[in-house]
């Protein structure tokens, strides 16, 4: 797993929509398809894209899933559609047929299952997955990575492309990708800041496969680490 690792979350934050832009413009005939996860980390980074790199990113060629969605509506707080959509999606000239959300407010078995579809019919695949071209992934301080927690590992090798869950901590319904199609992605992009990731970041980079995280970092063939120094701090 290659690492990057920068002073602070907002230059690590710049520094990766960079390389996202990049790998767009260095493969500009074609369209981009890019499946990103939630929680707090990314939060900062859709507001510095939204506000100091929307020029330069080629919005017309890329297509945008989620990684997992908590089952809730899009106006909820805890929503990650509804969370990028107010500091980037509805900021930038993506164009809205490029936006394919997981709608948290519909029956997660039901919607799982539609979301699983779609992403086959939306997406390149091979081996009879969807072959995103970055799936970008948080990870808890507990070793969770999409909504896949620890000892929910069969998530990591079940056929379905996403899965309904639940978060253990606290009973909430999820939807998640699931380990194949993460695995299966050209590029798989771990963003993780802050003191409270440095034991999960340890492990992901030294440890067997502690967790779903530190497993998707030691099986993906092609894996990168964009952290701040604080969540380095043990390495
Ligand atoms: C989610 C995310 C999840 C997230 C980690 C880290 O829906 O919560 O997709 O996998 O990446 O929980 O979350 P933070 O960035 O909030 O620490």
């Amino acid at each position: 797993m290659k690492r990057y690792i920068f002073p602070s979350s907002i230059e690590t934050a710049r520094a990766l929509i960079l390389h996202l832009v990049k790998l767009m413009i260095d493969d500009p005939d074609r369209t981009f398809y890019m499946a990103v996860s939630g929680g707090t980390t990314p939060a900062l980074m859709f507001d510095l894209w939204a506000n100091e790199y929307s020029d330069i990113t080629p919005w017309g060629r890329l297509k945008i899933f989620w990684v997992d969605e908590r089952c809730v509506p899009p106006e909820n707080s805890e929503s990650n559609y509804g969370m990028m959509r107010s500091l980037l999606l509805g900021a930038v000239p993506i164009p809205y047929e490029n936006i394919f959300r997981i709608k948290g407010e519909s029956n997660f078995r039901k919607e799982a299952a539609r979301y699983s579809k779609l992403v086959k019919e939306e997406v390149p695949q091979e081996n009879g997955l969807p072959v995103f071209d970055v799936v970008l992934l948080g990870a808890g301080s507990d070793g969770h990575t999409s909504s896949i927690f620890p000892g929910q590992e069969e998530l990591l090798s079940t056929e379905e492309i996403y899965a309904p869950n639940v978060n253990p901590n606290n009973g909430q319904k999820r939807i998640a990708l699931t380990g194949l199609p993460i695995l299966n992605a050209r590029l798989v992009i771990f963003h993780i800041t802050g003191r409270s990731k440095a034991e999960v970041v340890w492990d992901m980079c030294n440890s067997g496969d502690t967790g779903p995280a530190a497993y998707i970092a030691h099986h993906a063939e092609n894996v990168e680490l964009f952290m701040d120094a604080a969540a380095g701090e043990n390495l």
